[in-house]
């Protein structure tokens, strides 16, 4: 264990106390929980800050690397420990078990790769590969050498990839000849090669190969196990900044392009590793699942930063739920013997939908803990997971919080804290929510609605948006000054328990992926027969929500073909996962009088309301909205 007793809380006394402590001596609170971990050279100052600029510094003039602390001082303690199981797509493939020791010398072997292909500290590397073994150990290497990564989900289309890759003027990427999901095997290759047709920046292509495709490389590009003949697994950690900058990964927003939110090397350390132990109630010998990719926040905190700080040790999955069977899941966490288990209500939903023997074929009894993440848990999910997978003897926590925020805010502790069914609950140590009502006040009422704000910093806050800071500022610190605005609305009831209740902007969660309206609708007005979109979410059974697109059109004729032509032009240039369930054209959109569309309205509509609309007098066109219920009866 690396934290000392007094900072991990056993009960809801320890945590209150301990809670108190973090909030009203905060720098004091993290200077404690920092002390367990390696530095080269201790900061002078525990936290700098300035909402208005904004500017977050902790740890200030502190020199560590990240992966002497994931791996360098496991080495020492427990080498031959698993660090990562790997569990393949096919079920009858092997199982691949990776010992801290090993862990490290294929990081440190990988650094010298890149190192060979002249990746320097501070530059930026695109990692675009599947849920194996290697996107870790490229995601460590990196870190190993200071070169800043950004993980592209490789189920991201070409455009999203080049756009991406640009956005960052990556050096380098990193791929695989192809990927195997389910029953399918996805063509990576290919769509990288598509990709870097739009990219200048990109020097050196390194391809592992993951499906034996045979296919021949291009000038500038080499195969992972070739250049792995030329190194040894000697590679001294580069000496970083605490606030230098470890990572970037892209989110979307309310315009076009993506947002690449950059993390510090300190911070994010010490909070993804902290949260972890206590979020999980981690103990020495457990075996932790967290079924995200690695391409979301998701699985760099909670696959490898936060379990491997903690010398735990963190299974990775290659393919889907759904696959053989939809028995998967529990196979794999009856074959591990799985203590914790970390995944979103959306796949919860999808596999509750199928019969009980997919579930009750395996014994689940080594399970401790469930998690879920993404997305509000409804009641009759959060049952089911309780019922038949923690046969009621689990806590499950509902962790909430966002790629900006680098670790999880808003959770129960388990076996510490109390759950609450469709809440988060409570505040992790260090992290102050607030709520504000509509008009932009603070209070302090209990059982109301608001809008989520956080009133202090905290040692993973993303530090700015890559190249634009004017973007970050904006976004999240204008709203409420003096507060991160996260776009969430949120209900506290009298306990201080938070419930959060969804976007309160143009973010849509869909299956747990965080979609831009904004982004989506400029696509489909790319379709030469379109005048204008707007697309808003809806509730749906399984995926939480999904997208309903209403468009207008110049000409009437070949409805089908045009739904079919939007949904092509959708998957190709953002991927599939943003393809809008229902594709409804009408005649107009409401519009305010300045020109803005009233998403409330269309929001409404598509969720089946006939009524209510509340006022629409401000609209320049009130009469649309009977136009569009008329179209939507027909439909
Ligand atoms: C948005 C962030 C955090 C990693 C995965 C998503 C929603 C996240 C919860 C939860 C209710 C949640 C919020 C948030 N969200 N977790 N437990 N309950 N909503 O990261 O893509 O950055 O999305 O996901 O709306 O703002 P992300």
């Amino acid at each position: 264990m690396i934290f000392d007793k007094q900072l991990i809380p056993k009960n809801i006394d320890d945590y209150n106390s301990l809670y108190n402590h973090s909030i009203t001596n905060p720098e004091e609170f993290w200077s404690q929980v920092a002390d367990s971990f390696l530095w080269k050279k201790k900061w002078s100052k525990v936290l700098k800050y300035d909402f208005s600029t904004p500017k977050f510094e902790w740890f200030v003039d502190g020199k560590l690397n990240i992966t002497e602390n994931c791996l360098d001082r496991y080495v020492e303690i427990h080498p031959e420990k698993t660090a990562i199981i790997f569990e393949p797509n096919y079920p009858e493939n092997e199982t691949i078990y990776i010992s801290y020791k090993e862990l490290h010398s294929k990081v440190c072997s990988f650094a010298n790769v890149l190192k060979n292909n002249n990746i320097k500290k501070g530059d930026r590397v695109c990692i675009y590969l599947p849920m194996v073994p290697e996107l870790a150990i490229a995601v460590l290497a990196c870190a190993r050498i200071g070169a800043v990564h950004s993980v592209v989900f490789a189920g991201f289309s070409s455009t999203a990839l080049s756009a991406r890759i640009n956005d960052a003027s990556c050096k380098m990427i990193i791929t695989s000849d192809g990927s195997f999901r389910g029953n399918k095997i996805i063509d990576l290759k290919s769509i990288v090669d598509e990709a870097l047709n739009d990219c200048d920046c990109v020097d050196s292509v390194i391809v592992l190969n993951r499906i034996n495709s045979n296919i021949s490389l291009n000038n500038n590009e080499k195969w992972w196990h070739e250049e792995l003949t030329k190194v040894s697994d000697d590679c001294p950690a580069e000496i970083m900044d605490s606030e230098d900058s470890l990572f970037i990964l892209y989110t979307s927003g309310s315009t076009g392009k993506p947002k690449g939110m950059v993390h510090s090397s300190g911070g994010y350390m010490v909070y993804s590793s902290y949260s972890f132990k206590n979020v999980f109630n981690y103990n020495d010998n457990d075996i932790y699942w967290c079924t995200a990719d690695i391409g979301w926040i998701t699985g760099h905190s909670y696959i490898v930063y936060g379990p491997l700080l903690n010398g735990a040790t963190s299974i990775m999955f290659e393919g889907v739920p759904s696959y053989p069977d939809f028995g998967r899941f529990w196979q794999i966490c009856e074959k591990h013997k799985v203590n914790q288990f970390y995944t979103a209500p959306t796949a919860i939903r999808a596999l509750a939908k199928h019969p009980l023997d997919f579930v009750e074929k395996y014994d689940l009894s080594s399970l401790k803990v469930l998690g879920t993440v993404g997305e509000p848990i409804n009641e009759e999910a959060w049952n089911w997971y309780n019922e038949n997978i923690g046969k009621d003897k689990c806590p499950i926590v509902d962790t909430w919080w966002q790629t900006e925020t680098g670790g999880i805010m808003i959770t129960s502790l388990a076996n510490v804290t109390k759950g609450k069914p469709t809440f988060a609950t409570k505040p992790m140590m260090g992290i102050q929510p607030v709520l504000f009502d509509e008009n932009g006040s603070l209070f302090n009422e209990n059982n109301k609605n608001g809008i989520l704000g956080i009133k202090y910093p905290w040692p993973s806050i993303a530090r700015t948006i890559y190249g634009d800071h004017e973007r970050y500022k904006n976004v999240y610190f204008s709203a409420y000054p003096g507060y991160y605005f996260p776009g969430d609305g949120a209900y506290r009831d009298d306990e201080g328990n938070y419930r959060i209740t969804g976007r309160v902007d143009d973010v849509v969660i869909v299956s747990g992926h965080n979609l831009g309206t904004a982004p989506i609708e400029d696509i489909i007005n790319m379709h030469p027969n379109v005048i204008e979109s707007a697309l808003v979410g809806y509730p749906h059974d399984i995926k939480g929500n999904a997208l309903y697109a209403y468009v207008i059109l110049k000409n009437q004729s070949k409805k089908d073909d045009i739904r079919t032509e939007i949904n092509q032009l959708i998957s190709k240039t953002i991927g599939p996962i943003a393809k809008p369930d229902k594709i409804q054209f009408v005649p107009g959109l409401p519009k305010t009088r300045s020109g803005k569309i009233m998403r409330r309205i269309l929001r409404k509509i598509a969720c089946g309301e006939k009524s209510e609309f509340g006022d629409i007098s401000t609209l320049l066109n009130p009469e649309i909205v009977d136009e569009i219920l008329k179209v939507f009866k027909n439909l």
